[in-house]
């Protein structure tokens, strides 16, 4: 039953390989559900906790995380890094009272745009099954926020 008909998802992404892979799927005209913004990142190891959180008290109902493919980080671990943090977040989250799902790390090469197109729509169809994040902003309040 969906929930929430349009989620708003932020997606955390390396520049190596989810970002080109978030191009290349702009580039092919791939079609995948509108409400993520795509944040690029030098690498996903760089994703602190703090900044995962700071995404879901801002209003977002999830995080998609998205870095190298296993092996293939070109920091060597950032994305083993990323994906421990992940986890942590994960059970902040839990002892919160939030879904843990709302966060997802993902791994793929920058040559899958199709891929790209299918991590936004898993977490997309994921989220509309929850109820909208209890820390989401109305447009009024937004107007307002510092950025
Ligand atoms: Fe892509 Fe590290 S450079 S995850």
């Amino acid at each position: 039953m969906i929930q929430n008909e349009n989620p708003v998802i932020l997606a955390l992404c390396c520049h190596y390989c989810a970002f080109a892979a978030a191009d290349l799927a702009g580039s092919m005209r791939l079609q995948y559900p509108a409400s993520v913004r795509v944040l690029r990142f030098p690498c996903t190891g760089k994703i602190e906790v703090n900044y995962i959180m700071e995404a879901v008290e801002n209003g977002a109902d999830g995080v998609l995380i998205a870095g190298c493919l296993q092996g293939g980080c070109h920091f060597k671990e950032g994305n083993l890094r990323a994906r421990r943090r992940v986890e942590r977040t994960k059970k902040i989250l839990e002892e919160l009272g939030l879904e843990p799902e709302r966060v997802e790390m993902f791994n793929l090469s920058s040559a899958e745009g199709t891929r790209f197109a299918e991590i936004v729509t898993i977490m997309h169809e994921r989220l509309q099954k929850l109820k909208p994040s209890p820390f989401r902003k109305e447009v009024s309040e937004l107007k307002d926020a510092k950025i």
